[in-house]
């Protein structure tokens, strides 16, 4: 039995989730598939209301129990300071230790493909973003805050154990999934420190994968290579802080962030609890208004069912999500006229029926 637990979170978090949490009734009504569904009410709203942000035992029974996590989306206005969804969010990324973020970037329509004469033979790549270090480890600190001599720093961390991994699971998926090319970005004509170390990493595990091209490219580079000629990219491999940005370049290929799908693991032992989020964020702007498009949720969900042993369930979703885009069945932010539920009855419909 799977147990799943379902964070919904803030803004569109709850719009979103609750389609795909239909979707995921019907994978355990419908197709038996041997799933237990577990919601949390975690977020502003229950920060707000009680003070809590992520009970040590709410983490324990998720880390002991179950095997994954949908997670919709944190943050909101009300509280400006993000420590509650840095809690939370973090503290599945680190304190589960999931530090391969696989974020594919794949155009499932040409006419979602913002660039002239470029469409889906174009964008399709996945980039495995390092999830546990960099300047994410919130080390640093300010200094005479508030005053005229104030400074502050954060530190961008990074271990040879967690650069290693992160470049070892590029190279292991692009092996598995016939992928020629890995490239890795950094900042080594910057960060002499940090980005030698990945620089060096980089080729040296690229040895063990003789099949597999190992492509050295600067990051400020890679962003102008993605929207030149993105048809290159096939596995990309970066820090934390350039894996955030660069997904965001990628989601603004594919379509937008309501296409974004993403997968939290702990890549080397998949049988450890995986975190899976549409990587759109809260969105609070479109909160309440029936808009926010759901796909990328429902293409998280079938990242969830492939890590969990069913393959094909992720193809049936991907191939749904792209009769969606084809037919218009789907939000205006990919050109439908379609709200938010009704693409989620359409897309439940055609699970029923497919
Ligand atoms: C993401 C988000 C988060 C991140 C924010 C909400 C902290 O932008 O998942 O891409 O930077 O990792
Ligand atoms: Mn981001």
């Amino acid at each position: 039995m799977a147990l799943i637990a379902i964070i919904p979170g803030d803004g569109i978090g709850p719009e979103v989730i609750l389609q795909a949490r239909r979707m995921l009734e019907h994978f355990r009504d419908d197709r038996k598939l041997p799933l237990k569904l577990w919601e949390l009410d975690l977020g502003a709203e229950r920060y707000l209301r009680d003070g809590v942000t992520f009970p040590r035992e709410v983490f324990d029974r998720i880390r002991d129990e179950a095997s994954a996590v949908l997670l919709g989306a944190l943050g909101d206005p009300r509280v400006p300071n993000h420590d509650y969804a840095r809690d939370i969010l973090f503290g599945l990324r680190f304190g589960l230790d999931l530090y391969a973020n696989m974020r594919p970037v794949k155009a499932l329509a040409d006419r979602l493909v913002p660039l002239k004469n470029r469409g889906v033979k174009d964008v399709n790549m996945v980039v495995f973003r390092e999830n546990t270090e960099g300047i994410y480890a919130a080390m640093g600190g300010q200094f005479k805050r508030g005053t005229p001599d104030e400074i502050a720093i954060n530190e961008d961390v990074n271990t040879r154990k967690g650069v290693e991994r992160i470049i070892r699971a590029a190279f292991d998926y692009a092996s598995r999934h016939g992928k020629k090319t890995v490239h890795m970005a950094d900042k080594s004509n910057a960060m002499a420190h940090a980005h030698e170390l990945w620089h060096r990493c980089f080729f040296e595990v690229a040895k063990e994968y003789p099949r597999v091209t190992a492509k050295h490219v600067y990051v400020d580079t890679l962003f102008l290579f993605m929207v030149q000629d993105p048809q290159q990219f096939e596995v990309i491999v970066t820090n934390n802080l350039f894996g955030d940005i660069v997904t965001d370049l990628g989601a603004g290929l594919q379509g937008g962030l309501g296409m974004a799908a993403s997968a939290n693991v702990h890549y080397a032992n998949p049988k450890r609890v995986a975190m899976f989020e549409p990587v759109h964020g809260s969105a609070i702007a479109l909160e309440g208004r029936d808009l926010a498009n759901p796909l990328a949720s429902f293409l998280s969900v079938g990242m969830m069912l492939a890590h969990l042993g069913w393959p094909e369930e992720e193809e049936r979703i991907e191939g749904i999500v792209t009769r969606a885009i084809e037919t218009g069945n789907c939000t205006p932010d990919v050109g439908g006229k379609k709200g938010t539920k009704a693409v989620g009855d359409w897309f439940l419909h055609e699970l029923q029926n497919s």
